[in-house]
């Protein structure tokens, strides 16, 4: 067995006898035309700061609107398209004292631009809350994302600015105030903003919930100011606690998905709507206090404490490596660069590339040694911008060009994506016989039929054109995470990109978080339909689309095997016929094991004979096997696994037969 998919994997053994008679659907997997690259960057993920991906999601930071921004700034709607915009929020409240709590939602006690001195200079990155207080032990709280998770006898470490004199209670209580997990009492003297540290240690004798929330109160009636609160739940490292960076269940679900790369910043996020909007990546390194943060285009704040290095360390944490999205001139909201205005954004990029692979001798790379990360990370691809289809100005091509030269020129090793297409690049370019380009980065966001319609796709693509990058691709059906449907759709997708991964290098769903809670009937957290992961502040769950995902990118061999089908049935979908199966196989040319996937769509279970050339499979198989009674079956974050992979050894008969049920998906170790 190759890799264990997951904690749900159950081994049975069963002899699928039902003895068919020679049946006329079959599989003939024709292992001496095997000549195929499977490409080693096939499965990876897509991410941006998109459904609170990062803020209440996989960044583990507990606390909302440390920069006490989103409470007092609307975003403005300025997306394209009537995306679900999120709720304005009030997530500093006042305790009981109505007083305050007026004033505080008045944004009375805002204080714009507060001057925080950091390493003895002075920033101001971030607004302050002022709060008057005339009645003792009162304060303001902090509800986290939907939730704060405490554990018992668990600590959790942040800081806080605080200007006055005084004594305060930073605590982690019951939303109801009445269980108080843990606190901690400081004084404080200061008639500037100094940093104070928090150590949170909860008591045990508690089950672990997401029902608390953050209170910072004050012993005695007066007038005090805070800034930048930060809280942090810890791992022991080395012996000693450190504050994690990454939520870890997330993570782990990450892990178990085999990505080769991580596709960041963006998406839209990369953009941003505007100018001073877009993913500005200097401005997203260093102390978490000094980033100053920006308006994401999905509708809310980012304080950028997801930075340029915590996406290499995410990369590399899961195994995988950087795909790298560099701004390329182009915002949402239509303004863009040319000619000589893309100069600063080409010097932007290299820096950024020598950020990431730059030995400690060059200015970059010796920046991230100092960030923290000595080591230069792996890098192959680098793309320019991000649907630069939707620029109607005709100024993509010119400014993709001054770019490719620039990296290349630098850069020779490193493959530079497109993200318009070929005919479009060379049609607004002024040298379309001059014109390189290594890979086209190529969007597709379908139902299940549109994807069971286009599971031949790149067969017939030119092999002498440049590779695909399908950067971002679902099956939408079902919300806030797919269901089977969905599921199916992508599988379908998926041997579609695997039997053609000689000239489609690299794909990665998206999106790939969203937080699902809820707020009665809606999902505050989620902007974009139909995503992979969903999580709230307690615990997270794959979608079914997530274990197919996990499972053809667990069962990959390096080449792949040419399949003659004979017989195959079609079944009713939408509005006509569609084939009802779909497969690709691959082969291990180090062990000779044969990953063979098969996606059955339809209400059926079909039987298939399975042949190695004109000689019958014999022996045990594996098979691990995702299905569901119907196609709206789904996990939800109360019922997480309901859809998950089994894996069961079979005894072919002497048929080679190979039952595939109904609504399935199927992965078969041969060998
Ligand atoms: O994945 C959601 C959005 O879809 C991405 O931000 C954008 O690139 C695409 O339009």
């Amino acid at each position: 067995m190759k890799k264990n998919l997951s904690l749900f994997v159950f081994t049975i053994f069963s002899v699928l006898g039902v003895a068919q008679s020679a049946s006329a659907q079959t599989l003939t997997l024709q292992l001496d035309k095997a000549t195929r690259q499977v490409s080693p960057t096939l499965y990876g993920m897509m991410t941006e700061e998109i459904n609170y991906a990062y803020e209440g999601g996989l960044y583990a930071q507990l606390l909302r609107d440390v920069a006490i921004r989103e409470m007092v700034e609307t975003p403005r709607g300025q997306r394209r398209g009537g995306w679900g915009q999120p709720p304005r929020l009030r997530t500093w409240l006042a305790t009981d004292t109505l007083q305050v709590q007026t004033r505080i939602m008045n944004n009375a006690l805002v204080i714009r631009d507060s001057e925080l001195l950091i390493d003895n200079t002075r920033f101001t990155r971030h607004n302050a809350l002022s709060i008057h207080t005339e009645v003792d032990g009162e304060g303001v709280t902090n509800a986290g994302f939907w939730g704060i998770r405490v554990d018992p006898a668990s600590t959790y470490l942040g800081s806080l600015y605080i200007k006055g004199v005084g004594n305060m209670t930073v605590s982690l209580v019951s939303a109801d105030k009445k269980s108080v997990y843990a606190s901690q009492t400081i004084d404080f003297s200061s008639s500037d903003f100094s940093l104070y540290d928090i150590s949170l240690t909860t008591s045990t004798g508690f089950s672990p919930t997401k029902d608390a929330i953050f209170s910072v109160t004050f012993k005695s009636a007066g007038d005090y100011q805070i800034a930048y609160p930060t809280l942090f739940p810890t791992e022991k490292r080395d012996g000693k606690l450190s504050k994690l960076t990454f939520r870890q269940d997330i993570m782990q679900l990450m892990k178990d998905m085999h990505p080769k790369f991580l596709r960041f910043p963006g998406g839209n996020y990369l953009e941003g709507n505007k100018f001073n909007e877009r993913f500005d990546w200097k401005r997203t390194i260093g102390p978490l206090a000094l980033r100053p943060g920006h308006q994401s285009p999905w509708g809310y704040w980012s304080t950028d404490g997801m930075g340029l290095l915590e996406f290499l360390c995410w990369a590399e944490e899961c195994g995988a490596e950087p795909i790298l999205g560099v701004f390329a001139g182009y915002v949402l909201g239509g303004d863009f660069v040319e000619g000589d205005a893309v100069k600063p954004f080409i010097t932007e990029a290299l820096e950024e590339i020598e950020y990431v692979i730059g030995g400690p001798d060059t200015k970059w790379g010796a920046r991230r040694a100092l960030d923290g990360h000595p080591a230069p990370f792996p890098l192959h691809y680098v793309e320019i911008g991000n649907e630069d289809f939707f620029d109607r100005s005709g100024s993509y091509s010119n400014r993709f060009e001054q770019f490719y030269e620039a990296i290349k020129a630098k850069y020779p090793q490193l493959q530079i994506i497109s993200t318009l297409e070929e005919r479009r690049l060379r049609a607004e370019s002024n040298d379309p016989e001059g014109m390189k380009v290594d890979v086209i980065d190529e969007h597709y966001y379908r139902n299940t039929e549109g994807m069971y319609k286009a599971a031949q796709q790149y067969d017939t693509y030119d092999r002498q054109g440049p590779k695909i990058f399908c950067g971002e691709w679902a099956s939408r059906e079902g919300d806030p995470t797919t269901n089977m449907n969905a599921a199916l759709g992508d599988a379908a997708w998926m041997t579609c990109m695997e039997r053609n991964s000689d000239i489609l290098v690299a794909h990665c769903y998206a999106p790939l978080f969203v937080n699902v809670s809820r707020d009665e009937d809606r999902y505050p957290g989620m902007q974009w339909k139909s995503d992979l992961i969903g999580y709230d502040a307690f615990s997270a769950f794959g979608s079914p689309s997530y274990y197919a995902q996990s499972m053809f990118a667990s069962y990959l061999g390096d080449k792949v095997i040419p399949i003659e089908a004979a017989g195959m049935p079609q079944m009713q979908y939408g509005q006509g016929e569609l084939p009802q199966l779909y497969y690709v196989a691959t082969l291990d040319s180090n062990t000779g094991r044969i990953y063979l996937k098969v996606v059955n769509g339809g209400a059926t279970a079909v039987s298939v004979k399975l042949q190695n050339g004109s000689a019958l499979f014999r022996g045990r198989i594996q098979k691990i096997e995702l299905k569901a009674s119907g196609p709206e079956e789904t996990n939800t974050i109360d019922n997480p696994t309901n859809i998950v992979p089994k894996e069961l050894t079979i005894k072919l008969p002497k048929t080679s037969m190979v039952n595939i049920a109904p609504y399935s998906i199927n992965v078969l170790v041969i060998g």
